[in-house]
């Protein structure tokens, strides 16, 4: 852990996608038709932050994601590079800082890129109750499955929501869980699909989290059991089943939630998806801290690349939380050669403007009309 972050809190997040059942009955699905859903949660409006959103699965990273421990349990692989995930090909000096930290002079053996996959499965097995790991025995076969399964057959119920209540109460129970059930996070199974970072808060003080987002497909959809206190509710849905409710006002996501729906909604087959994710994520990726900017009449949220994206950012807080404009958004694209922003008109309002070139093989999100007509180059979402 690095506890040297004095603005912010690492923190790991799960895209999980799985893919639908289908009854023998069912009729020929229409060729735009998703045949995955994606995992969201509902967050309780007692939780601190982002109270009511539906957020995908993750939290925290904990000292024991970065555990000696593991190099005993991983010991097969630990000669690998990253455990036998692999090195990404992005240059060192441009990777965002929480995977470029050499994790060994904070006194831990375990490779960040390795514990923040850890921390991403742990807590999607806190907060969903789904067990993202591989039988340790033959975790080498699993590790180049192409589209891996959830594992429930370890233990029985009982014995699962004994150690998930264990795993809640302290991280290190994790450890222990797998080393007693002889097996292992699936890590290979997380690919790498962005790092976003809090932005300053529009209203006050808020937590700040720089977040590793993994993309993780299963080949079917597991079960969920609720973690009363974080989480009230959870929901597999379509991606445009999600941009819809946030549209109809039925859901509420965050502006990283909607604009990595709208990037996921670039496949309709989660064969595609689990390719496209897996092959990109060695590319790497970009550390995006957003960076708020009030027009006249809507809030627009500056992403690098962008053409009023600031050169350098303020990433402490320490003067004001949002770039103060006297234009309206009509003026402020005008004046944009490059677009990459979300604008914000209200709460549940927001679009996402890209007509660059993303970075490290990543594309840009769907716009809700090239969903439908699949032609329109200009990710208006
Ligand atoms: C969690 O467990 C570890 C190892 O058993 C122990 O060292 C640590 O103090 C525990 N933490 C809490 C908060 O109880």
């Amino acid at each position: 852990m690095n506890t040297a972050l004095k603005h912010w809190k690492e923190a790991a997040t799960v895209i999980l996608v799985a893919g639908m059942k289908r009854s023998p009955a069912a009729s020929v699905p229409h060729k735009s038709a998703f045949n995955y859903k994606v995992l969201l949660l509902k967050r309780s409006g007692k939780s601190g932050f982002m109270p009511n959103a539906h957020v995908f699965p993750g939290g925290l990273a904990e000292a024991s994601d970065f555990s000696p421990e593991w190099l005993d349990l991983f010991e097969p692989f630990r000669t690998l590079p990253n455990f036998g995930v692999g090195l990404v090909k992005q240059p060192p000096e441009t990777r965002p800082p929480m995977f470029a930290t050499d994790r060994l002079k904070l006194g831990s053996p375990v490779p960040g890129d390795v514990a923040f996959r850890i921390c991403a499965v742990r807590e999607t097995f806190e907060e969903a109750g789904v067990l993202l790991v591989v039988p340790r025995k033959d975790a080498a076969e699993h590790r180049s499955r192409s589209v891996p399964a959830a594992l429930s057959e370890l233990c029985d119920r009982s014995e699962m929501a004994r150690w998930r209540s264990l795993v809640i109460q302290n991280s290190s129970n994790f450890i222990h869980m797998c080393r007693e059930l002889q097996c292992l996070p699936n890590i290979w199974a997380m690919h790498e699909w962005g790092n976003w970072l809090t932005p300053i808060g529009l209203h006050g003080k808020q937590r700040r989290y720089d977040t590793a987002f993994y993309l993780c497909c299963l080949k079917d959809i597991p079960d969920t059991v609720q973690d009363e206190k974080e989480i009230v509710h959870f929901e597999w849905s379509t991606p445009s089943e999600v941009l819809r409710s946030f549209r109809d006002r039925e859901v509420w996501i965050a502006p990283p939630q909607f604009y990595d729906l709208g990037r996921m909604s670039n496949f309709h087959l989660l064969s595609d998806l689990h390719d496209f994710a897996k092959s990109r994520s060695v590319e790497g990726c970009e550390q995006w801290l957003p960076v708020h900017l009030a027009a006249t009449d809507c809030h627009v949220s500056l992403l690098p690349g962008d053409s009023m994206y600031p050169e350098t950012p303020d990433y402490t807080g320490k003067t004001k939380s949002s770039l103060p404009s006297e234009k309206s958004l009509e003026e402020l694209q005008k004046e944009s050669p490059n677009l990459h922003r979300i604008v914000i008109h209200d709460l549940y309002t927001t679009s996402a403007y890209v007509n660059i070139t993303p970075k490290y093989r990543h594309l840009p999100p769907l716009t809700s009309a090239a969903l439908n007509s699949q032609s329109n180059h200009d990710s208006k979402l």
